[in-house]
Formats: structure tokens, sequence, C-alpha cells
């Protein structure tokens, strides 16, 4: 630990930290425009329900867990769209769960039509995350738990959490250890959410995936990205079809699944058990039902005009502000960010989703909805395109000396577990 002077004069504590400057990794392909393709798109894809412990997904989709995005008002929509996957909540971390922070339980809500309630948690602390679990089994409050160890976020990485943590095998057995024997108490599934590594030099799925396996997780998902290549390029699938020869275990795939061909591409091409879908589903919650569809073989999509999407975000409005305990302001400012993914690529005029950022009710909404023309057909050019955040790391932030050894040390063990931070956004 160093000091620093402030502005004000005050010495404040600074930690020493590794940051990698992220060289910029654009060269990874897009399995589907740039690379050869492997298979012939007429090749049928076989997928087939994945089982979980005590827990069938019949179409083996998950909602990948998104940290603002993904609770239960967005996860009922995307349910009702694609009845029989498997939709994450948003990461929870432990410390708070254990400290019973009012916002960490919101979020452990689920609505009594959630068929299978799935929790992430997110923590280093392996004591703390196990007290979470415990929590989670006690309590009753879900049927899967998710692991995070994908989070790129540098607040998370310089802790040497999310997708910092498995290069330390150590912690990331122990952690995966003590969750899957407190879980299998109550015979719930533990899956560990994990990425290619912190670089291409530091990679660590392999291990990863092999550690997860003989720790008794039930799948585990790759998001075919490193921490340095945060959302940049594309994800590189070659890596999930690596994951999926290694493993014994149901491997989800994750990145860039924008339509439902993407996941029956990704499918054919890795062998994957099944697709994990984020952004892709932002504004898009039907995307569910059309993969569904891609893997009962059928051509069917969804098509939705204006109207029908406005239908769904009055819906979505309705269902915040029970999240929110009625609280429409709550409601609607959480809302914001879905209304404009809602509203991506309709001519609808920068004046309209500047009304639709002022809302404070969901009157305001309401009001707002009725200007749009119900008949607008969904906009072609944003079809089962790329959406939400696409930017690389600038750096790659981790603990100091992180990176000199795949075990921890005493001192890394007691700098790390003093700072699990609270409320790790991503
Ligand atoms: C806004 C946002 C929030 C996210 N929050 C989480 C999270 O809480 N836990 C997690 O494991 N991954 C989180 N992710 C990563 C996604 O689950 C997913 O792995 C990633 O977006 C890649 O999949 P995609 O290409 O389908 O978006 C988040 C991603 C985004 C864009």
């Amino acid at each position: 630990m160093t000091y620093k002077t402030t502005m004000e004069g005050l010495f404040v504590a600074e930690t020493k930290e590794t940051v990698l400057n992220a060289p910029h990794e654009t060269d990874n392909l897009d399995p589907r425009t740039d690379a050869p393709a492997q298979t012939s798109a007429a090749e049928p894809v076989t997928i087939s329900p994945v089982q979980l412990g005590p827990i069938a997904v019949p179409t083996p989709v998950v909602l990948s867990p998104m940290a603002g995005v993904t609770n239960w008002p967005f996860r009922v929509i995307c349910e009702e769209y694609g009845p029989d996957g498997l939709y994450v909540a948003e990461m929870i971390t432990a410390r708070a769960l254990v400290a019973r922070n009012p916002k960490a339980l919101r979020l452990c809500h689920f609505a009594p039509s959630e068929k299978i309630r799935s929790l992430q948690l997110y923590g280093v602390n392996p004591a703390i995350v196990e007290q979470a679990a415990r929590i989670v089994v006690d309590e009753n409050m879900a049927d899967h738990v998710d692991l995070n160890f994908g989070c790129p976020v540098p607040k998370v990485t310089r802790r040497g959490g999310g997708s910092a943590l498995p290069w330390k095998t150590d912690l990331f057995r122990e952690i995966i250890q003590r969750v899957v024997r407190v879980c299998g108490e109550a015979n719930i599934p533990v899956t560990a959410k994990i990425r290619v590594g912190i670089d291409h030099e530091h990679e660590t799925f392999l291990e990863a995936g092999h550690i997860a396996q003989e720790e008794g997780c039930a799948a585990v998902t790759l998001h075919a990205r490193t921490t340095a290549e945060y959302y940049g390029g594309h994800s590189d699938w070659s890596r999930i079809g690596e994951l999926v020869e290694a493993l014994n275990i149901p491997v989800f795939g994750n990145g860039d699944i924008w339509g439902a061909d993407d996941a029956l591409e990704m499918v054919r091409e890795t062998g994957c058990a099944g697709v994990a879908i984020g952004r892709g589903c932002q504004g898009r919650p039907w995307l569910f039902a059309d993969i569904r569809h891609a893997f009962a073989g059928e051509e069917t999509r969804v098509d939705p005009t204006l109207g029908d999407v406005c239908r769904v975000i009055m819906r979505h409005a309705q269902l915040l502000t029970e999240f929110y305990d009625g609280d429409e302001r709550m409601a609607v400012h959480d809302l914001r960010k879905h209304i404009a993914w809602y509203l991506k690529g309709f001519p609808v005029g920068g004046s309209t989703r500047k009304a639709f950022m002022e809302c404070e009710s969901l009157a305001d909404v309401e009001r707002e909805i009725t200007h749009l023309d119900p008949a607008m057909r969904f906009p072609e050019r944003v079809k089962d395109k790329p959406r939400g955040r696409v930017r690389f790391a600038k750096k790659v932030h981790l603990p100091y000396g992180w990176l000199d050894s795949r075990t921890t040390t005493h001192e890394e063990r007691e700098t790390l577990f003093g700072d699990d931070p609270m409320d790790a956004e991503y």
C-alpha cells in the first residue's frame, strides 16, 4: 500500500496495481463473416435439452446475466417469448448479500411465473461467497447458482475478481468447491461463467473449465473474449469448440449472438450444448422465441411492428413498477435504457427519444407511445445486428503482481479479502 496526497492535502491509501496496456486484439475473426465456413449452412443442428443437476433446460438457451438489465421484469418478458430456457438474474455481490444490503436483496427476487430461479453470485473471498451461498440455500432463494468469473470491469478485476480470478487457480477452485458443497446439500446445481483469459498471453479457460468440472459444476459458460478484449471486436467461437472438446460437462457458448441464425451457427461450429445471449436481446426479448423456433428446426421468426414493440415497452414499465414496489419514477428511470434499445433503428426522431428519456411516470410513457406510428415495420438494418456495448478495454487493471504466479500468496489474500467491493457494478 502506498499513499498519495490529494489536492486538499489529505493522504489517501493507494493500492498498487498491475496494469496491462491492452493491445488491440482486433485480429480475431468474426466466425460468420471473415472466417471460411467450417460446415455447410444446410447441415442440420442437433440440440437436446440440457440437464443441470435436477433441472432440465428443454431449450438450451440462456439469458446471460446482465447487471442493470436482467432483473425479474426483463426476465419475465424474455421467458414469455421462450418459455423453456434459463433466465439468469444479474450478478449479486456475495458480500452485499451477506450484509443484507437492500439493493442486493431486491435483485434476488423472482416472479412467481419464473420456472427456474437462477441467481449469479460474484465474490473474491471464498468464505464470503460460501456464506452467500449458504443464505441462498437456507432461505430457499434459488434453484440454480451461477458464479461470475467473467466480469472485465476494472473496478472488479483490480480486486482480483471476475475474469481476473481464474488466473489464481487456488482461489478459483476454492470458491467453486465451497459453493458446490453448500448448494449440493439442497441439490442446487452450480455453474461457472468464464472468459478466455486475461489476454492471449494469459489464457485461463481450459484450466478453469477442468477445475469447474472436477469440483462439480454442472456446466460452464464461456464468453469467448479475453478481459483485454472487453466487448470489442468479435468473440472467437473456436475457443468454445476447444472447451467443448476438453470437457464432459455441458458448455454454453456466449458472445455475439445477434439473431437465431447466429445461435444455430454457434452450435454447428462449436458443438456447444447451448447458447447464452447477452446484448442481442437488449430491446429484443423476442430473440428467445426466434431461437426456440430455430432450435426446433422451424423458420418462424418474430417480426414486430412498432405497435408491438410499444406494447412490450408498456408491459415492461408496469412490471418494473411492481419491481420497485410501486415507485413509478424509479421504474421509468430503469426503463430508459431499455427504451433506447427498443427503439433502436426506428426512424422516430431525436425529439421523441429525448421525450422518452424525460418521462417520470407510466402516464408519461403511455403519452409518448401515442405519438408513435404503430404500423411502422421493424427496421431491417438493425435486425439481428450487433447492439449494446462494443468497446475494447483501454487497460486491464489487476492487483499488483497478480500475474507473477498462478496461486495466491498469503499477502495477496490479506489484501484482497479486506477489499471485496460491496457493489461491483458492470
Ligand atoms: C450491460 C451488461 C451487463 C453485464 N452484466 C453481467 C453480469 O452481471 N454477470 C455476468 O456474468 N456477465 C455480465 N455481462 C456479460 C454478459 O452476460 C455476456 O457474457 C456478454 O455480454 C457477452 O455476450 P453477448 O455478446 O451475447 O452480449 C454483462 C454484459 C453487459 C453488456
